[in-house]
């Protein structure tokens, strides 16, 4: 059994409050499952316009965070417990920052101009609402572009308060795309000191780079897969960073993210048509009929379905996916699409959908629903991502049954193992290279075997069925890191 640490945990999104992507599953899902080893966890995120004020309890406040020339913000803040846990989360309550529609962007997907003080606003917070609380944090745990300040902040602002004095930082990398870069007047209201804005800490030509100055910093830094955690350092993979990230790469470690399975299991699924698991797999011949029926294609069982849910964006191969789209329509499958993001994706997909009801059904718009009925309906999950940090929904799809079909990329070449019919091992089909010929050969590959050899289909399922991916793994690796974090802030001492 480890010590108990105190943790304060930072972020800009969690389930089921605030949610984009698979940022918000890791913030709802780890600290519940650092609770569970014996840690003392807190997580702050805002409190955004969606979150409904009347569920959470009121903290006495206010709470006051300094903001440089901006001097003193006031701000209300609020808890809850993350579901069936007893870990605080506390929202910070400052409507001039984040009482507005979208979490980082506009509807029309235009960031917010203000992004870099809202969130220089949410990194210090954090640390005020710790004193306020007398919490005294071993860790403070911090993740991608938006808390990416806290690690220079508790070796400046912070510096000096005893309430930081044994504190270690650790920054998580969920996506290197985004590293939050702002122009210079942000240094003043977050008050780090102008002697940081320098090539090795936050500045990158000229402008501040959130993620560049936490990355110099933090104790330890992680991200979310060991895959990625080596193709950060390269320049394909780097987003301009690699150099300053192969620097800092001894504090460097991947650690795989983790599945939620009360929330994403078959065999407890409340959102789904029928529940199944292995064994007793009706339920999901029910599922992807209702699945079918919902999206208005032909109730067709001899035709496999392939799904796909995420967030229209480069990043998830959507280019290489209507580069192939001629072939997709004639590879003898059906199609559902859940997502939204960039504009040309959203009216290309609709289009198909137009074209091609027969085989192609898609849904623009965000909902947790669909993307389980996706998940359970499917024969196979769609996942060509250009580059993936961790990816959770390949992880998802192996839990129902659902076959990925995914490029060799950071998590998804972690977590898929390429089927091999004459071995007989393998959880899904793999291809390397990006584009859109190698993901219609691989699509019409696994076609084929799920034509062909049902019963090899039939046993990869059960494998994939069978495979685990608990939080509990994942929260003793970052336990490890934690402890490396600390020894590393005493040897700076
Ligand atoms: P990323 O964080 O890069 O978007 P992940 O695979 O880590 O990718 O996590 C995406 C999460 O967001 C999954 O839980 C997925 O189900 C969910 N998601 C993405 N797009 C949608 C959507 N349009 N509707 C519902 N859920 C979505
Ligand atoms: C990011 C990544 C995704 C990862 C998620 C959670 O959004 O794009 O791959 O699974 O963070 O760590």
């Amino acid at each position: 059994m480890y010590d108990s640490l105190k943790i304060l945990f930072t972020a800009s999104e969690a389930v089921p409050y605030a949610k984009t992507g698979g940022l918000a599953d890791v913030a709802g899902a780890l600290p519940r499952a650092l609770k569970a080893m014996g840690h003392d966890v807190i997580v702050v995120i805002p409190r955004y316009y969606s979150i409904d004020r009347s569920k959470l309890q009121e903290v006495p406040g206010p709470l006051g965070v300094p903001m440089g020339p901006m001097r003193t913000l006031w701000a209300g803040v609020w808890k809850d417990t993350l579901p069936e846990s007893d870990v605080p989360i506390y929202f910070i309550d400052y409507e001039a920052s984040f009482g507005r529609s979208g979490l980082y962007s506009d509807e029309n997907g235009y960031s917010w101009p203000d992004n870099d003080k809202r969130f220089t606003f949410l990194s210090k917070a954090a640390f005020e609402l710790a004193r306020m609380l007398d919490f005294r944090p071993d860790i403070i745990h911090s993740h991608d572009w938006h808390t990416a300040p806290q690690p220079l902040l508790r070796d400046s602002r912070y510096l000096w308060d005893r309430h930081f004095a044994d504190s270690a930082t650790v920054l998580t990398i969920h996506n290197l795309q985004h590293q939050g870069i702002f122009h210079e007047s942000i240094i003043d209201p977050l008050e780090v000191g102008w002697e940081h804005f320098n090539p090795h800490e936050l500045e990158s030509m000229g402008a501040v780079n959130f993620l560049k100055g936490g990355i110099a910093v933090a104790d330890r830094i992680t991200t979310v897969s060991p895959t990625y955690a080596l193709e950060i350092q390269t320049p394909d993979f780097g987003f301009g960073l690699e150099g300053h990230i192969r620097a800092h790469a001894d504090r460097l470690r991947g650690i795989l993210n983790g599945v939620d399975y009360r929330e994403w299991s078959p065999a407890v699924d409340p959102l789904i048509p029928a529940r199944y698991d292995r064994g007793e797999m009706e339920g999901k011949a029910i599922c992807k009929r209702e699945l079918q029926k919902r999206f208005g294609l032909p109730d067709r069982e001899d035709l496999p379905l392939v799904g796909f849910v995420g967030r229209f964006a480069e990043q998830k191969g959507i280019g290489l996916i209507a580069g192939a789209m001629e072939r997709l329509l004639h590879s003898g499958a059906q199609f559902v699409f859940l997502g939204t993001g960039e504009q040309w994706a959203e009216g290309f997909f609709s289009d198909v959908a137009a074209r091609a009801p027969q085989t192609f059904a898609c849904h623009i718009g965000y909902s947790n629903e669909l993307a389980h009925w996706i998940e359970a309906g499917s024969d196979f999950f769609l996942m060509p991502s250009l580059f993936e940090p961790c990816g959770l929904n390949q992880i998802y799809s192996l839990r129902y049954g659902t076959l990925p079909i995914v490029r060799a990329t950071g998590g998804l070449d972690d977590t898929i193992d390429n089927y091999d019919p004459k071995r007989g091992t393998g959880n899904g089909f793999k291809f390397w290279e990006a584009s859109p010929e190698a993901l219609a050969n691989t699509l019409q590959w696994a076609i084929a075997t799920w034509r062909e050899s049902p019963d090899a289909i039939a046993a990869m399922r059960d494998r994939a069925m069978s495979e685990r991916f608990d939080w509990e793994r994942a929260a003793r690796e970052y336990t490890e890191v934690y402890r490396e974090a600390i020894a590393h802030r005493k040897g700076k001492a």
